[in-house]
């Protein structure tokens, strides 16, 4: 195949070079395009045609169903490894030896403390606060508490910034769940593993002693495994952009905490467990709400279905389905929704508009069902997200900034009113 695209703009012709990836990807480099066109541009809209980097972190096949962190399968993964190594691996590139691990853990361990200040900035939020709204202007604020993150030039200011949030942010996390808990914030214990000490902050209550259930703790390994990193998501594209103009690791965290924090993102499996929520109290009619989401009229969409890039099946679905049969049979929880889950599964498979349109349930159909289980409570879904996702944000953040990608500045195509004269407000 030739190596080159040619693109006819009135009668001119232009040549473009032909990216190929190392799963033979092809993009059509246009780097050149503006300049050698006298202004034409490309516009795209959602981006679904659109590549903003090239990225050596996460390869999906959407086509296939296929996942890989820096070439490892998420079916290996969340089989054979823990949170902290898929971790590492996202952030530096290879899976950790155990000593590699052992000091990533340990230089981790020793920035874990978030400064007691940090609680006022808690306590000023009203009761109304949403989760995510915190958790992002908290990840803001560590910036203030810990200056030296924004030199963006300094690998090892860059290696601290990366150890202290991934210390920091599951103490952000707990103490997001507990302000709203009423319970005590609290610190963890660094004689335990990374998600151990994750489980005893967010669950721990002040009058007992407080016990790892290994079932859930497994559980949680693998959800955040599978949340860890998506490529160049809604989210992850937001931590990129922001990182572009050199704005340190924390503050591009939080942009992102706010992009996951929509319903067509991250904030899907709230909105899905609240749908599973209403169906059920509406009388568990799950062909009901499969002819809302059918009826364009209907602003209903089956909240876990569909994917902008999965066009098959999600992989990480067909793992967590399966998790949550087994969190579920082993904890003895017996939860009607997830009877109107599968309800709604079975029917969207065999249904001509799901069919038609490739939707396939997406990883949030089930993750709420186990968080659920788990006893986290549904505002707290995303955050949970959030938790799985941050060593993703951080190695595409890392990454951009040692690549030393320009600026994202989009163009656009300007469609508003041409040159009028200005208009006294008297005579308007
Ligand atoms: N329910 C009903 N119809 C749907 C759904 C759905 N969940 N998702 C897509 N469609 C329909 C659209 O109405 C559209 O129909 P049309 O061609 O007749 O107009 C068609 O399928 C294509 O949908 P788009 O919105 O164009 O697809 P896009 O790739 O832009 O959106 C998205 C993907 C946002 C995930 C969408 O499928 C959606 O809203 N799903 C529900 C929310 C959700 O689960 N989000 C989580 C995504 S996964 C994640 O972030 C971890």
């Amino acid at each position: 195949m030739s190596e080159i695209a040619k693109l006819q703009v009135g009668d001119q012709s232009y040549e473009f070079p032909l990216i190929k990836g190392t799963e033979n990807e092809l993009a059509i480099n246009i780097k050149t395009l503006r300049g050698a066109t006298n202004g034409v541009i490309t516009i795209d809209p959602g981006f679904k045609n659109t590549g903003s980097c090239e990225s050596a972190i996460t390869f999906l096949d959407g086509e296939k169903g296929i996942l890989r962190f820096r070439g490892y399968s998420i079916e290996e993964l969340a089989e054979k490894a823990n949170f902290l190594e898929v971790a590492y691996a996202l952030i530096f590139g290879n899976l950790p030896t155990s000593e590699q691990l052992e000091k990533f853990h340990s230089d981790i361990k020793a920035k874990s403390v978030v400064d007691d200040d940090v609680k006022k900035i808690i306590d000023a939020f009203p009761k109304t606060a949403h989760p995510m709204g915190i958790l992002s202007s908290l990840t803001s604020a560590l910036t203030a508490f810990n200056p030296s993150s924004v030199n963006v030039e300094s690998e090892e200011e860059v290696y601290n910034a990366i150890v202290k949030i991934m210390g920091k942010f599951p103490v952000l996390v707990a103490w997001t769940m507990r302000k709203k808990q009423g319970l005590p914030l609290n610190y963890g214990s660094n004689s335990l593993g990374y998600i151990e000490n994750v489980m005893k902050m967010m669950f721990e209550q002040p009058n007992e002693n407080y016990e790892i259930n290994t079932i859930v703790k497994n559980a949680l390994d693998k959800l955040l495994i599978l949340h860890a990193d998506h490529e160049q998501n809604c989210s992850t594209s937001t931590v990129r952009i922001v990182g572009s103009s050199h704005a340190g690791l924390f503050a591009s965290l939080s942009a992102g905490i706010s992009a996951l924090w929509g319903p067509l993102h991250g904030g899907a499996n709230q909105a899905v467990l609240e749908m599973l929520e209403a169906i059920k109290e509406d009388g568990g009619d799950t062909k009901k709400y499969m002819a809302k989401a059918k009826d364009k009229n209907d602003p209903f969409r089956l909240m876990g279905f569909g994917h902008r890039v999965y066009k098959n099946f999600d992989p990480r679905a067909k793992i967590i389905k399966k998790a949550a049969d087994e969190v579920l049979n082993s904890l003895g929880v017996d939860d009607p929704i997830l009877e109107i889950a599968k309800g709604l599964e079975r029917e969207a498979l065999s249904d001509p508009y799901f069919v038609d349109r490739k939707l396939y349930p997406n990883v949030d159909f089930y993750s709420g069902i186990i968080y659920r289980a788990m006893g986290i409570p549904v505002e707290m879904f995303t955050v949970m997200f959030a938790l799985g996702r941050l060593p993703g944000w951080i190695a595409q953040w890392k990454e951009m900034r040692f690549k030393k990608e320009p600026i994202g500045r989009p163009r656009q195509i300007y469609t508003g009113e041409n040159e009028r004269p200005f208009t006294p407000i008297q005579k308007r």
